[in-house]
């Protein structure tokens, strides 16, 4: 079974699309925050930059160096010591913006947050919590398919990802429901934005309010146990807490929002594929790893070197700021045949989407059980079709959204 979508607004006509007037101007100076860029446009140049200049340099933002074949963004993932990501991964930010742990620190700071953060992610812990998020994904299937139709996004995409975070780590109600707010401007706002209004004040309130319930209040939660949790030997400060959980918050919830959207993209414009994962359920796992490669929500991540390093050929001075392209080395021709096309044949399937080495990510489990879940329980409905073309759009230049996605399900 193989397939593309349509990329969205396709016209469906037999001529050639017009060449982009931007399509050069990116390749020869790549800028992910160009107001130009569009996540199709992003495939384009990307495979211009991997097949002229795989390792090169941009002047955009006080000059970063581009990094787009699967090897080299693999080789300075694993390379920690030489990549740091101390300077942060999310880049520009606005100043005071702190940090988020354990992604934006090295060891052995990133060790020790990470050691504190990753219990409830743990395999174990995610088996717990199996039939809770088996009901999640059902009640918020349930309505949109007893309607027969319903927005995707919004009723299950949007929803569902925050809810199942909250699960593993205890945010109660109220602040799912803020950091959904907050989060709906979070990437416009945070490479500018540094005043009392802007976008990490909000936050650092309600992840007081939190803190403050589990210490006073404590429960089986986690965020009660993680209050307690001795961070290099000594209980943890709140603006230590505020960075943990403020990773917990956007970066558990925002990707799988995103995954799980062109996940059912994918499913909407090919109802075949519905048909075929009817049939063989066994195919799900591909599915899932095949939507993380092909439309990787999490275009890009930063680093900075330590010292001058040769990647790809190519010599990087020390003190630079490097974009590692993971969208464009998850469809390199050289690791993935047929890169541009949606296959559940690829057997183990090595894309980078969840990052590579000591920031692999720590959600990464719980993130595959909800997509398998979502499409286990999707597939024992008719069949859905798109009603209307969604706009695929990047937010703070590497989180690739989709506005929307109505559908509606066949009669059975
Ligand atoms: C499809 C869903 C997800 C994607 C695509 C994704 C992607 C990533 C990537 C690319 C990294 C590495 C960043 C880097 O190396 O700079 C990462 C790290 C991380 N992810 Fe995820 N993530 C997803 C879901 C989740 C979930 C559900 C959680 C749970 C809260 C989570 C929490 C984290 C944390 C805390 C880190 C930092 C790990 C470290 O630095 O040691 N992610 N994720």
């Amino acid at each position: 079974m193989t397939s593309t979508a349509p990329a969205s607004g396709d016209t469906n006509s037999a001529d050639p699309p017009p060449r982009c007037p931007h399509l050069a101007r990116l390749t020869a100076g790549f800028d992910a925050h160009d107001p130009h860029l569009s996540p199709d446009l992003a495939i384009e140049v990307h495979r211009a930059i991997r097949s002229t200049a795989p390792v090169t340099y941009s002047p955009a933002h006080g000059g970063t160096w581009i990094v787009s074949r699967y090897h080299d963004v693999k080789t300075a993932l694993a390379d920690h010591e030489t990549f740091s990501s101390a300077h942060g991964v999310f880049f520009p930010r606005a100043a005071g913006t702190p940090r988020f742990a354990p992604l934006e620190y090295d060891p052995p700071e990133q060790v020790a947050f990470r050691t504190a953060m990753k219990p409830p992610f743990s395999l174990a812990r995610v088996r717990e919590l199996h039939d809770a998020v088996v009901q999640q994904v059902r009640s918020h299937i349930h309505p949109i398919a007893a309607r027969g139709h319903g927005d995707l996004i919004a009723e299950l995409a949007v929803p569902l990802p925050l809810t199942v975070v909250g699960l593993a780590v205890g945010f109660t109600e109220h602040a799912q429901r803020r950091i959904r707010e907050l989060t709906s401007n979070t990437w416009d706002r945070m490479p500018k934005d540094d005043g009392p209004g802007g976008f990490w004040p909000a936050f650092a309130q309600l992840f007081d309010s939190e803190i403050r319930r589990a210490r006073q209040q404590p429960g089986e939660d986690y965020l009660s146990t993680l209050v307690r949790t001795p961070l290099d030997g000594r209980p943890p400060r709140d603006d230590e807490l505020h960075v943990m959980l403020v990773a917990y918050a956007i970066a558990g919830h925002e990707t799988s929002m995103n995954t799980l959207a062109h996940l059912l993209w994918q499913l909407a414009v090919q109802p075949e594929l519905q048909e075929t994962l009817h049939e063989d359920p066994g195919l799900v796992p591909a599915a899932v790893e095949e939507t993380l490669r092909l439309w990787t929500p999490v275009d890009h991540g930063t680093r900075v070197t330590t010292r001058a390093v040769r990647l790809g050929g190519t010599e990087i001075p020390a003190g630079a700021r490097v974009v590692l392209l993971t969208g464009a080395a998850n469809r390199d021709p050289q690791v993935f045949p047929d890169p541009d096309t949606f296959r559940l044949d690829r057997g183990v399937n090595r894309h980078l989407t969840f990052g590579h080495g000591i920031h692999f990510c720590m959600g990464a489990h719980l993130a595959r059980v909800e997509f398998a879940e979502v499409l286990h329980e999707l597939l024992r409905h008719p069949v859905f079709t798109l009603t209307a073309a969604p706009t695929r759009y990047f937010e703070n230049g590497r989180h690739i959204c989709l506005d929307r996605l109505t559908v509606q399900f066949a009669r059975r």
